[in-house]
This record gives C-alpha cells, structure tokens and sequence, in this order.
C-alpha cells in the first residue's frame, strides 16, 4: 500500500464524511443520519444515506458505499493516492515521504510518470502549433472556425513532420526509453529504433475528468487515411471509461450533458458556449461511460451525426442509456451532417432551438423504425404498427405511455383506440413472461440447495453487522465463535479485522476496515452490511435469542465444513461431533 496504514487511518479520522460529502451533495438531517438522492445513481426519492456515527454512506437503491475515501474515488474519479492526498490537504495533514510495496510503487510511478509525459508532450506540441514550424496547422484550425481562446482551452496542437521530434524532446526531459515504450507516444521497432506515434497531425489532448492528459487524438489535415489516430490503451489510457471535454462539462452551468460523436464537435459546441458536450473517445459509446456521466447528471442529450452510422450510433447509445436507466433525448441537426457543420451555418441560437425541440429516444426509435416501412403499402404498415406497439408496451409509467400512444397515434395517423389496445396485449403478453421466468428460477435454486447457501451467507451477514452495533458480543463470543468461523472469505476477513480492532482498543471501527480493499464491488458490499441498523428498540431478551440464532448457524455449518474436511481423523470428529452438540445448547447472553 501506498501509506501506512496509520497515516490512512488519521487522514480518514480527521475528515467527517458528513462535512465532504456534504460540499457535493445536498444532505438533509434525518434522525441519526443523513440522506439526499444518490449522486451515482437517478432517483427522484432519496435513498441515499449517510451515517456519522460510522462514517460510512450506503445507497439503499444502487448499493453504492463506502468511507470518504471511496467517496472521492467514485465520485471524482480520484485514484486512491489522490483521495487521500486531497483529504489530507483538506484536514491539513501533512504527508510523510510515500511508501510501499514494491511492485504497487512501481505501477502507481509508472502511471504518474505516464501522466507526466503527456503533459510535456501536450506542452511541446502545443508550442510547435503556434511556432513558425506549426503555420499550417495553425491555418488549418483557423480555417475550421476555432479562435486562439478555444485553442489554448484545449490545449490542441501539432505533430512536426520528423519522425522522432516528439522522441527526441522527452528525450531531453528525461524520459528513458523504457517509460516512454509504456506512455503509448513512442513506437519502438528493431530495424528503425524509436518513431513517435504522431507525426504531421494536428493534436488533440485528450483530458481526464480531474484534467490531467491521459492520452490524444491526431487528426490529419487532408482527407488522407486514417483521419484520426488515437493513443493506444495504457495504464493511464482507458478509452472506455472516459469521455472528451468532460473535464470541463462537468462545471458546465448548462442542463445535462450532450453526447457527440467527435472532437471537433466536442470543441465548436464548447466555442460556440454549449460547454456541456463530450465525445467517446474513437470508439462507440461504452456502459462504463454512460455509468461515469450518470455521477454528473440525470438528463443526457445526443447529437450524433445525421448520417445512417450516426443514426446506428444514436440507437445503440440510447439502448445503454435505457440500461442505467438514464433517460435521454436525440437532437435532429438534419439537414446539416454534424453539431460542428450545423452550428458554423446557423449559429448557435438555432442549436438552442434544435435542443429544446430534442425528441425522446423512444419517439426517435419509432420515427427511425417507420422509415424502414412502406407506410403506403397496407401489410407494411401494419407491420410497422406492430413493432411500435411492442416498443410502447414496455413504457412501465401508464401515464406516459398513453401520452405516448396518442403522439404516436397522431403522428402516423393510426387509430388510439386501436393502437392502446395492441400495445396493452403486447404488455400483457411481457408481463407473464417475465412472470415465468421469475417462478422458474426460483424452483431450480431451491432444488440445488442454492436457497439454502443464500439463508448461510445471510446469517453471517447478519452477525458482522451485529458485531459492528452491540460491541458487547465480542466478550459473549469469547470461547464460542471466532472469525474463522466465517465461510464466505470476505465476511471472514471482515469478522477478522473486527475482532483484531476490539481486541486492541476495545472498540470497532467500520470505516477503517474498507482501506483494506481495493476494489469499488467490496466497498459496496461491505458498506452495504455495514450500514445496516437494527431496531435497537428491541428486548434485550429478544436481541440475546435473535443472536443465540445466527451463532448457532454460523457455527453449526462451520463445524459441518470442519467434518467435511476431518477425513477419517477420528479425534477430531469426536472433537467436532461435541462441539456440535454444545452449540444446540448455546445461549447467548448480551
Ligand atoms: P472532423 O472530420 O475534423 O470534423 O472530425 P470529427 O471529430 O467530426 O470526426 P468524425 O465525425 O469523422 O468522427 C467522429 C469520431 O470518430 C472522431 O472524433 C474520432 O474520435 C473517431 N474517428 C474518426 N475517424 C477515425 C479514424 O480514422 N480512426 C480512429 N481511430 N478514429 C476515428
Ligand atoms: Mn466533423
């Protein structure tokens, strides 16, 4: 790990999650914690909870959680370095020299060292734009509309014609050949040594959310092939996770976040004050961006082009966004090809007129459904009006599905009554499939003893979450149950951090148990249990036999798995065969 784990610990301690989450999220006091609606999911109630006795935050809806730390990582984007560095700063800690592991130190200096080189890289072609070397693809930008302000905002520069500039410049700086084969910006071959990756191109540097440059796109200035050339996947480089401009989209005052296809899309609706648009990055629009804007908004928009890929695009897009459940509205640049093209002939009070009148993506899915039918021919309408009431029936809201039964119904001339009554069948028909299936799945789990492993994993759930609320299980455990008792390996490791943090300070804390995974899918699961409250309210009497219960079975299937694995040792059997019998007996005392 990067720092000890006391410098983690102090760093967490001293920040109160309510406070930090607070600054980005809009809490309201309820009882003893705190609640608002989730910022990595859309809801419109708030299920989003976050507890200052704990210090933890948990999303009932999306099962996101986790401590500060996790915190800063979903919601900003941060590493886990950067987190704690911005948290430190925040509570004026100041840092010891870093340590750790050698092989993590290894691959957290190559990333910053990427990160470094990129910047240079961005920096030096930046300069040789608006040198004498860069003249023509000065001219070039210029010709495209874009003013020095846009320019320097994106940072876009120029690849100089020599095969090894770029090379030569990191070179200078510092960089050694082994780093600069891993940046992705300098190509080594036997034969002809290193060649930098960009040459003769105008330079796209392709941001971070927390605007570090992670990568660039190089684009030709003819009609040369290929037209763009993009940085390969590095350590720093994940085309799928992040977006173009989104750096600065997300400050954007602007409602939602409009998608396009390109760059230069991305750079004239900035110029032309849309500072809202972002682009994927050379490759179609993936589940981990639309899961990443998801943290930035609940209202999305595309401008993909007008063309039948755009268009192909634009319907894939929209089947992701009904995925993340994130509604979004396509907005028609016919009959220009991209937002670019469309903005430079009709400036921007007319792409303002076109966002307010964006369809939905379902009306857009029907009106590109219909065009693929002869409306004129009688059996081809039929058919167009059948596959459109399929797409209605889903519509789950009854309100907005006759809403939209009437504007589908008028726009192709149909009769409501009629297409209502299709549309209801093809939902019922949805309905008891979906129905059946569920019933299916149910029966087979029960037949594999699958239910079963369900009530286990439950049961030791629900002891770790009892362990975190009433510390004085731990003296009643003493001699009965320890963490090796716990099947499943994360509630083992858990139970075992637990015990390990009240045997030294006679307390637990859940917080400081998360710095010890890494990935977000532990973090969710562990603040999930961990957030859970019980009705404290209850009998002591009542507590005492609820717990006896989970001990019993923790322990009874514990001692099963021991017996499984006893292999003819016959003291041993004996052994656990007593044991057994003294669990059915347990009581335990709170
Ligand atoms: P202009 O043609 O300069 O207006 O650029 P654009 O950004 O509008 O490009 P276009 O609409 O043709 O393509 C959309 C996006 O697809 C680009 O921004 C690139 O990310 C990607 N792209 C286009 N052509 C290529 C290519 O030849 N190779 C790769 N890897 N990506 C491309
Ligand atoms: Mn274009």
């Amino acid at each position: 790990m990067y720092y000890s784990d006391e410098i983690i610990e102090e760093v967490r301690s001293r920040n109160d999650i309510v406070d930090v989450i607070g600054s980005y999220v809009n809490l309201k006091k309820k009882g003893n914690s705190y609640s608002a609606c989730c910022p990595f999911h859309h809801e419109k109630t708030p299920s989003f909870h976050v507890s200052r006795d704990k210090q933890m935050y948990h999303c009932f809806g999306c099962d996101a959680g986790g401590n500060v730390y996790t915190f800063l990582m979903e919601h900003e984007n941060m590493t886990f370095p950067e987190a704690l560095e911005t948290l430190a700063e925040r509570a004026g800690i100041k840092l010891p020299e870093k340590s750790m592991s050698p092989e993590a130190k290894q691959q957290n200096d190559l990333r910053t060292r990427i990160k470094e080189m990129n910047r240079l890289a961005a920096g030096y072609f930046h300069y040789l734009l608006k040198s004498e070397r860069g003249t023509h693809a000065m001219e070039y930008l210029k010709g495209r509309g874009l003013t020095d302000e846009t320019i320097q905002r994106f940072g876009l520069g120029f690849s100089d014609v020599y095969s090894d500039d770029l090379y030569q410049y990191l070179k200078s700086k510092g960089c050694t050949d082994e780093e600069l084969k891993d940046s992705g910006l300098v190509r080594f071959d036997e034969k002809h040594g290193a060649s930098d990756r960009f040459w003769n191109r105008v330079m796209y540097p392709i941001a971070d959310a927390n605007n570090r440059v992670i990568g660039f796109g190089g684009r030709v200035m003819g009609d040369a092939k290929p037209k763009y050339i993009n940085t390969q996947d590095t350590p720093v480089f994940d085309k799928s996770r992040n977006l173009y401009g989104l750096n600065y989209a997300k400050k954007s005052k602007r409602p939602g976040i409009i998608f396009c296809e390109g760059y230069m899309d991305v750079i004239a609706m900035h110029q032309a004050g849309f500072d809202n648009a972002v682009a994927s990055l050379g490759t179609a629009l993936t589940p981990g961006q639309v899961n990443l804007i998801k943290r930035y908004t609940d209202r999305v928009y595309l401008a993909y082009d007008s063309d039948e890929a755009g268009t192909k695009a634009a319907l894939r897009a929209l089947e992701i966004m009904r995925e993340f459940e994130l509604p979004a509205r396509v907005i028609s640049l016919k009959p220009y090809k991209d937002p670019d093209e469309l903005i430079q002939a009709e400036g921007t009070e007319e792409f303002e007129r076109r966002i307010v009148k964006a369809r939905s993506g379902t009306m857009f899915e029907i009106d590109i459904l219909a065009d693929n039918y002869n409306q004129e021919d009688p059996q081809e309408r039929t058919e167009f009006q059948k596959e459109a009431a399929k797409k209605l029936s889903v519509i789950e809201e009854p309100l907005e599905r006759n809403n939209y039964i009437d504007s589908v119904a008028e726009k192709y001339q149909m009769d409501a009554a009629a297409l209502k009554e299709i549309v209801t069948k093809y939902g019922i028909a949805g309905t008891a499939r979906v129905n059946l299936s569920g019933f299916q799945e149910k029966r087979s789990k029960g037949e594999t003893g699958a239910d079963k492993d369900d009530q286990m994993l439950k049961a030791e759930r629900l002891l770790i979450t009892w362990l975190i609320n009433e510390s004085s299980l731990f003296d009643a455990l003493n001699g009965v149950l320890s963490p090796e008792d716990f099947y499943e390996p994360v509630y083992h490791s858990i139970a075992e951090e637990l015990f390990t943090q009240y045997k030294a300070e006679g307390k637990v804390t859940p917080a400081a148990i998360l710095d010890h995974y890494q990935s977000k899918e532990e973090h969710d699961k562990i603040a999930g249990i961990m957030q859970q409250d019980f009705d404290m309210e209850i009998a002591q009497e009542e507590k005492a036999k609820t717990v006896t219960d989970l001990v019993r079975t923790v322990k009874e299937r514990s001692i099963l798995h021991q017996l499984d694995n006893a292999k003819g040792d016959l003291t041993k059997i004996n052994q656990l065969m007593m044991e057994k019998a003294r669990i059915q007996k347990l009581i335990i005392r709170l």
